[in-house]
């Protein structure tokens, strides 16, 4: 195991992001991550194992019927299968395949259909298909460029009339860029209303953790 504590977990995925990131590999630490967590070997800090509380609280459990969602960087599966609970039609979709493997085998016989695929480079039949897209915790693991592409890529896989929900950690523009998870500032936010969405609510919250922990909950739609 890479640590005994969950601040230690947390280190080591720090020190392994940094490293790729130094060797020009920013999307190179995931898979291995994942893998290491299949083996046994380390623990993913952020599978928490249950839908996120501002994806429940967005959705209010209201009915799907239907419509087509699809979860970013989806991680071990808990928004996609909530979605899916609700009666969305759902593709869920991370850029580690271990992640991916791990999340179908935590659901079987789940209606979610779970993807190996880079937000950098969705297939093209995924623009604009999308009633429902939701972004949760992906952007805030990549930086720079990487970041203002992921930023337009989410935004362009919503659908006519559809909604982009993001839930990322908060930053003033004048606070030091911090450690990963990197929060967003409030212009980064802003950018996701890009290419024909438009900005329907972005709350800057406070999420009861200890320490309590800033974040970004944000709506965009496509009319
Ligand atoms: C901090 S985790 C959050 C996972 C999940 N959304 C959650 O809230 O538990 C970020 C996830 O994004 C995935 N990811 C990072 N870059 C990605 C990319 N370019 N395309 C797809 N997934 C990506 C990672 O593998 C990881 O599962």
């Amino acid at each position: 195991m890479t640590g005994e504590t969950l601040e230690e977990q947390r280190e080591y995925v720090r020190r392994l992001a940094a490293a790729h990131v130094e060797n020009g590999d920013p999307l190179g630490w995931f898979e291995p991550l994942y893998s290491a967590a299949e083996r046994g070997e380390a623990l993913v800090p952020w599978a928490d194992h249950v839908p996120n509380p501002r994806l429940v609280e967005w959705a209010g459990g209201r009915a799907g019927e239907g419509r087509t969602a699809l979860v970013v960087g989806c991680g071990m599966g808990d928004d996609a299968e909530y979605l899916a609970g609700l009666g969305w039609a759902v593709t869920a979709f991370d850029v580690s395949p271990s992640a991916v493997r791990a999340a179908a085998s935590r659901f079987p016989g789940s209606s979610v259909r779970y993807v190996a695929a880079d937000l950098l480079a969705p297939p093209e039949e995924w623009r604009q298909a999308y009633d429902l897209v939701v972004e949760i915790y992906t952007v805030q693991v990549l930086r720079g460029d990487l970041r203002e592409r992921a930023v337009r890529a989410a935004g362009s896989l919503v659908a006519p009339g559809g909604t982009l929900l993001v839930v990322a950690r908060a930053r003033e523009e004048s606070d030091p860029e911090g450690r990963m998870p990197w929060p967003l500032t409030r212009t980064e936010i802003d950018a996701f209303a890009t290419g024909g969405l438009r900005p329907v609510r972005v709350r800057d919250v406070y999420d009861d953790e200890t320490p309590p922990v800033r974040r970004w909950v944000a709506e965009f739609a496509r009319t």
